[in-house]
């Protein structure tokens, strides 16, 4: 199938397999993969390591926001896919912890943080032939986006979904601990002030609750075909 240069967003809640989705879209159609939390937890992952994050999830918002110019972070090409760099350092694994987890909704929350992140993700993304994942991506980052595909999935289904990825990746984190990160997530998520993950007026809801991967990409290509399709 011959695709145009489109844009394509793929928003929704936490776990509900975006990323995955939106890499085998990539894969299929050859677009470039952006993964726009990404970029939120490395600015997460900066506030950790320089103090600017407190107990019960407080974030410093004043000195996070001051600190932004010095913050660098990228997407880099391989084989083996697209990599998330803070400076010249890769961050794949240490972006994907509870304690990460934990403080980037608070740190997503911050107006300058976000127009950091959109800049960033405008820039990558201009060229079209992209596939971007997050929350506001259709609403906010490309409200101009060709597609957009909004996610729903059952709680308890998520929460399994990131327990046995984080069990993978050798965490002992337990199901109740994780259930309700993606409860807070969610809350923090959707009642923001600046640009709430909700679903854009144009976007086409994808519950796959009880749909395998290849299920959604038997459900994408239809859309595609009978959009962008000769
Ligand atoms: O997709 P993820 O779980 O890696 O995203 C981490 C957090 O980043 C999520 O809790 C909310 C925030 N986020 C956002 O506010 N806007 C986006 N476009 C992407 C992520």
């Amino acid at each position: 199938m011959h695709i145009p240069d489109i844009k394509i967003a793929v928003d929704g809640y936490s776990s509900t397999g975006k990323s995955s989705f939106a890499k085998l879209i990539a894969k299929e159609f050859s677009f470039l993969y952006l993964d726009s939390g990404a970029l939120y937890r490395a600015v997460t992952l900066f506030a950790i390591r320089n103090g600017l994050t407190g107990e019960n999830g407080s974030v410093d918002a004043a000195a996070l926001s001051a600190s932004l110019p010095e913050i660098n972070v990228s997407f880099r090409n391989a084989d083996d896919g697209s990599h998330t760099y803070l400076g010249d350092e890769c961050v794949d694994q240490d972006i994907r912890t509870i304690e990460v987890s934990s403080y980037v909704s608070p740190v997503a929350v911050i107006p300058e943080v976000r127009e950091f992140v959109d800049r960033i993700l405008r820039d990558y993304g201009k060229a079209g032939r992209v596939v971007m994942d997050g929350r506001d991506i259709g609403t906010t980052v490309f409200p101009d986006a060709d597609l957009k595909i909004f996610m729903v999935a059952d709680v308890n289904v998520r929460a399994m979904r990131r327990l046995k990825e984080m069990k993978a990746s050798g965490s002992d984190a337990d199901f109740d601990t994780v259930l309700e990160n993606l409860k807070t997530r969610d809350y923090i998520d959707s009642h923001r002030e600046t640009s709430p993950l909700r679903q854009a007026g144009d976007a086409i809801v994808l519950d796959n609750t009880n749909m395998t991967l290849e299920d959604q990409m038997v459900w994408l290509r239809d859309i595609v075909r009978s959009r962008f399709g000769d």
